[in-house]
């Protein structure tokens, strides 16, 4: 192999840029050329590539976004997107390919390996932490210390004033933000879609905890919640309790900012274990963390298999909001 291409693709998350950094520097010692393809997917098809060297990822290990941007491509999704890629690619001589992203950039890289043109191994990132065959995502641990350090500020207004805090976080249709958030600011009640909320159940909660004593109650709410967004249950808490709240949905601020060490080093392993992979053949494969060891997990398996929340972290929801 001599001659490899590296994208972002979907949406950004903090350590993009170390994992990037990893697929060239690893790249580069290995003797290869380093492709960086612009705009994810939508840079393929467009043949928006630029070459990289050791000097052009400099001082990028600690920046939010990526250097290389990102596009969630919808003509990637088709037969056509599909074949002008494969063409694409060949055209600029790639013979392998390094994916970085979540769910839909796996699902691209999926068709793209399945089709054979190129070898392709995929860096799960993305601030969801929703891809199955990795602990961990680039860019989760950024993204939950960045809405913890927002939860704890809210926690002093909400303790002074006696109020009801409903705190909307990020986490597309799964709970892994709103789970450990909740669990690491002390949440007296997180609302995740893969548990059923129940309003009246709620009102119960948050009404007994002022009764209880407590100065303040801050509800976690998943952006995918089944009862709606922080706005809409608040509204609906509100119909039945008649208690002042306010609102905070905490947005893209969780998407960006500079990676904690725990992400750059994540993404520093796991991109260059994408090149290595590469480097020995393999094609298909997302390269991931389980229990601290690299993992190697069939790309189709990413998307199609479901990873399951911590069970025990959700047990412990009621019990700790004491
Ligand atoms: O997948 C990452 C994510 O930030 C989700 O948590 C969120 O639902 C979505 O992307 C927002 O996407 P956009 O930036 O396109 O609004």
């Amino acid at each position: 192999m001599k001659r490899i291409g590296v994208l972002t693709s979907g949406g950004d998350a903090p350590g993009m840029n170390a994992a990037i950094r990893a697929v060239v520097r690893c790249g580069v010692s290995h003797g290869l050329d380093i492709v960086g393809i612009r705009r994810g997917y939508c840079g393929i098809l467009e043949e928006d590539f630029v070459k990289l060297g050791n000097r052009s990822v400099a001082n990028t290990i600690h920046r939010g976004g990526t250097i290389l941007e990102t596009a969630r491509c919808e003509e990637m999704k088709t037969e056509e997107g599909l074949r002008k890629a494969n063409e694409n690619l060949q055209r600029e001589g790639l013979e392998g390919l390094v994916t970085i992203g979540g769910d839909g950039t796996l699902r691209g890289a999926t068709k793209l390996a399945e089709a054979g043109n190129v070898k392709v191994i995929s860096v799960p990132s993305t601030i969801d932490n929703d891809v199955y065959g990795t602990d961990y995502t680039i860019g989760f641990d950024t993204a939950i210390n960045t809405a913890l350090d927002a939860i704890d500020k809210i926690r002093d207004t909400a303790g002074s004033l006696q109020r009801p805090f409903f705190i909307e976080v990020m986490g597309r249709s799964r709970g892994f933000i709103a789970l450990e958030v909740g669990i690491a600011g002390g949440a007296e009640d997180i609302l995740i879609p893969e548990v059923e909320t129940k309003i009246e159940q709620l009102s119960l909660d948050i009404k007994r905890c002022f009764e209880r004593g407590k100065r303040s109650s801050i509800v976690i709410v998943a952006e995918g919640d089944d009862a709606g967004g922080a706005l809409s249950i608040a509204h609906q808490v509100w119909e039945r309790l008649k208690m002042e709240y306010r609102i905070c949905v905490l947005g893209h601020v969780q998407r960006g900012g500079s990676p904690t060490a725990r992400d750059r080093v994540l993404a520093s392993k796991l991109g260059a274990a994408a090149v290595d992979a590469l480097v020995r053949g393999m094609s298909g494969y997302m390269v991931g963390e389980l229990k601290g060891e690299k993992a190697f997990t069939p790309l189709r398996e990413t998307w199609e298999k479901r990873k399951e929340l911590d069970a025990d972290l959700l047990r412990l929801v009621k019990v700790l909001s004491g």
